[in-house]
């Protein structure tokens, strides 16, 4: 298939392609330039060569997972940097899950105060979620993400063929923000999420591709429409504050957070109906049900027995008071009121809170 396009229309505008192959497109974008590319020890070997017109390029190959979300990283990046040679007209190619891209965006917005990034997206998670909009961020010792920038990539290349060797809980953890999504999105595109799943399951490029250039089209929507999340771009965090008290509660890495974020947006659907917010009566059961066959846990009950874990409804509370987005005392949620209609800011109360993680 021809490569699908999206235009993020921020101040310094940039297309993402999405499509199986598209990564042999990455080099025209790194122009001329002297680039190095960033990806990790199990995406080197797998598809560091369909970046073919960078195969001259210097490599960095960082340790796979959250661990290399560090300041240690960065600075290892940074001086790969200067050791190859990058100067301000260089790029830095990000191949890899969202810990690659959220690094290399930081590094590169750090080198020589900000070179090009082009990200290069190879989980469903980072090319549905995490490559477009410019958050960067690695991990303090405080918590996650607390150290980052805004650094809108140059170019982004979304190459649907990567996801066939994904490991099959990543898969889910990619559904999860990609239902996600489409309940901001609207009806067009949670009924494509519907109608594509046996082919999402099977990995069909093509199917993912159209689903994925779905999500991207919302997400480059909102980030327009707010660069530096100082409003309307608090939709994205549609069944996080669930899915940050539920990953608090279990322990962090112990459940994948996309995972996390199917279950919240089941909550987030409780929560809608208990606050009397809800206008689609219909819509917890559909959710409930795309959820399952996209291989995520409807309830919190399908999440204790898969990852063994506890999750007692009043450590899941104080987890929602811990998710730094909240704000000082009551959480405060984002909850839908049917497909693409999203109510940001909704107070909701210990006990109504502690009704929905005790159902
Ligand atoms: N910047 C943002 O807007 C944003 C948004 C969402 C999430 N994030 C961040 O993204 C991170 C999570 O990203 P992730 O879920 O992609 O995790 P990840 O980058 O750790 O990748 C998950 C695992 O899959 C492996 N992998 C990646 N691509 C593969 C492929 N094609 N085949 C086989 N294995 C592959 C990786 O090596 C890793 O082991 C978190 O740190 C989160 O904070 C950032």
């Amino acid at each position: 298939m021809e490569p699908l396009a999206v235009d993020v229309a921020t101040a310094a505008p940039y297309r993402v392609q999405i499509g199986p192959g598209v990564l042999s497109l990455a080099a025209a974008a790194a122009g001329d330039a002297r680039a190095l590319v960033l990806t990790d020890a199990n995406v080197e070997p797998l598809h560091r060569e369909r970046l073919s017109g960078l195969a001259e390029a210097p490599t960095v190959a960082v340790e796979p997972g959250e661990t290399s979300k560090s300041l240690g990283a960065v600075e290892e990046v940074l001086e790969a940097m200067a050791t190859a040679g990058l100067d301000r007209t260089s790029a830095l190619v990000a191949l890899g899950g969202g810990v690659v891209g959220d690094l290399g965006g930081l590094a590169a917005s750090l080198y020589m105060r900000g070179i090009d990034v082009v990200q290069c997206p190879t989980t469903l998670l980072a090319q549905v979620d995490a490559a477009v909009g410019g958050k960067t961020a690695v991990n303090l010792a405080a918590g996650k993400n607390l150290a980052g920038t805004f650094h809108q990539p140059r170019a982004v290349f979304v190459d649907t063929a990567v996801l066939a060797t994904l490991p099959e809980e990543e898969l889910a953890a990619g559904f999860g923000e990609t239902i996600k999504t489409a309940l901001i999105g609207g009806e067009e595109l949670l009924d494509k999420v519907e109608a594509a799943a046996d082919r999402l399951l099977a990995r069909d490029p093509d199917a993912l591709a159209e689903v994925v250039a779905g999500c991207v089209r919302v997400k480059a929507a909102v980030v327009a429409g707010d660069e530096r999340e100082r409003g309307s771009r608090k939709v994205l965090n549609l069944g996080h504050t669930f899915a940050h008290a539920i990953e608090h509660a279990a322990g962090y890495g112990r459940i994948p957070h996309g995972v996390a974020v199917g279950t919240g947006l089941a909550l987030a659907l409780a929560a809608s109906r208990r606050l009397g917010i809800l206008e689609d009566g219909d819509l917890p059961a559909r959710v409930r049900t795309l959820l399952e066959r996209l291989g995520l846990c409807p309830t919190l009950g399908g999440l204790r027995s898969r990852y063994d874990v506890p999750l007692e409804p009043n450590s899941l509370v104080a987890g929602l008071r811990h998710d730094k987005k909240g704000r000082a005392g009551a959480p405060f949620l984002v909850v839908p009121r049917a497909v693409g209609a999203i109510e940001l800011d909704v107070p909701a109360d210990g006990e109504a809170l502690q009704a929905i993680f005790g159902a």
